[in-house]
């Protein structure tokens, strides 16, 4: 009776993760982060750094995974998520995860996996073929019902994921009884983030932003950024719709179509000047971000104890969920 006055009083709970790819960009803060931050208002919020999913791109390379978790966390608090609203934390450190993946495993079958779109694109793009990578959206899943989560903010190419999870948890509950509480997808409309080269901004193709650059590095990185092919000097007439610069200017510059668009298009605003605005621009908006993140790095102590108290709280939460499992599965054998 207790336990259900209590949940009605609590927010809703969400979970969102991030692989600690390194180096966060502008894409991830403007697709993902800043919509978490403001989240974190209004929900129970737990933000996992999902190591264990970055192995089945890389594992042999797993020296670098300690500073990348850091340097994640330090891009988290630094983009505003606070550590009193909301739990930051790494998935390997709550190891009930690997074991809800390991019981979810056995509830779905494998042309379920193979046929999802996001395993056929990696292992055409990344030549992945392992055990682990078929399994990556069952850790995905174990992940988001571990926490009885309500909702997971994602964007539109993790929808199926979530709806993976959702149907895993039908499943468990059909089978087991209601025990796990079946997730919703939120999905927030995000602005569109070009990389430097016009594709999808992204680490790995060299093509980023990143939050650790600095103001002269952001210069530097804008000045080799594509614009309109067509366009090549100043004076020419421009095409900001197919322009990834004005996409950013369409994020940064706050009157971007009075005072960008009309000038590219009739030739009076070349390129370099163009990309010099929305350097300033984009710096100006960065900049206490930056502020932030240096202060943090100083700091190695406190990101560690943010880390381990985001732990400690994710696996009380953790705790309540998989002791209902166990005992729905009549698995709780020394409890029983
Ligand atoms: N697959 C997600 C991505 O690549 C990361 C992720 C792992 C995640 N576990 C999650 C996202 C749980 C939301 C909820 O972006």
């Amino acid at each position: 009776m207790a336990e259900i006055n209590l949940q009605k009083f609590q927010k809703p709970t969400i979970l969102s993760g991030m692989q600690p790819t390194g180096d966060l960009h502008i894409g991830n803060l403007e697709g993902a982060l800043r919509n978490w931050v403001k989240l974190q208002d209004q929900y129970n919020m737990y933000c996992c750094i999902v190591d264990w999913h970055s192995l089945t791109a890389d594992y042999e390379n797993t020296a670098i995974l300690k500073d990348r978790i850091f340097q994640m966390a330090i891009d988290f608090l630094s983009a505003g998520l606070d550590p009193e609203k909301c739990a930051i934390f790494i998935q390997s450190s709550v190891k009930e995860h690997a074991e809800l993946h390991l019981i979810f495993s056995m509830l779905i079958t494998v042309p379920t996996l193979t046929r999802l779109p996001t395993y056929a694109e990696k292992k055409e793009d990344k030549g992945l073929d392992s055990y682990g990578f078929l399994g990556y959206p069952v850790l995905q899943a174990a992940d988001i019902c571990i926490y009885d989560a309500d909702k997971v903010p994602v964007g539109r190419d993790q929808e199926k994921h979530v709806w993976l999870a959702n149907d895993l948890a039908k499943r468990f509950n059909a089978i087991y009884g209601p025990t796990i509480k079946e997730p919703e997808v939120l999905i927030s409309e995000f602005p569109v983030v070009p990389g430097l080269d016009g594709r999808k901004m992204s680490k790995s193709l060299d093509n980023h932003i990143a939050l650790i650059h600095t103001e002269a590095e952001t210069a530097a990185r804008l000045k080799r950024m594509f614009t309109d092919p067509q366009k090549l000097r100043k004076g020419d007439p421009g095409r900001p719709e197919i322009c990834p610069v004005f996409s950013l200017h369409k994020i940064y510059t706050a009157d971007a179509d009075t005072s960008i668009a009309p000038p590219c298009r009739s030739g009076e605003l070349g390129c370099v000047d163009c990309k010099k605005k929305l350097t300033e621009n984009l710096n100006r908006t960065l900049a206490p971000i930056r502020a932030k993140r240096a202060e943090l790095e100083k700091n190695e102590d406190f990101i560690w104890d943010v880390l381990k108290s985001g732990s400690v709280r994710a696996h009380e939460r953790v705790s309540m969920v998989m002791n209902k499992v166990r005992r729905a599965m009549k698995m709780d054998y020394f409890n029983s």
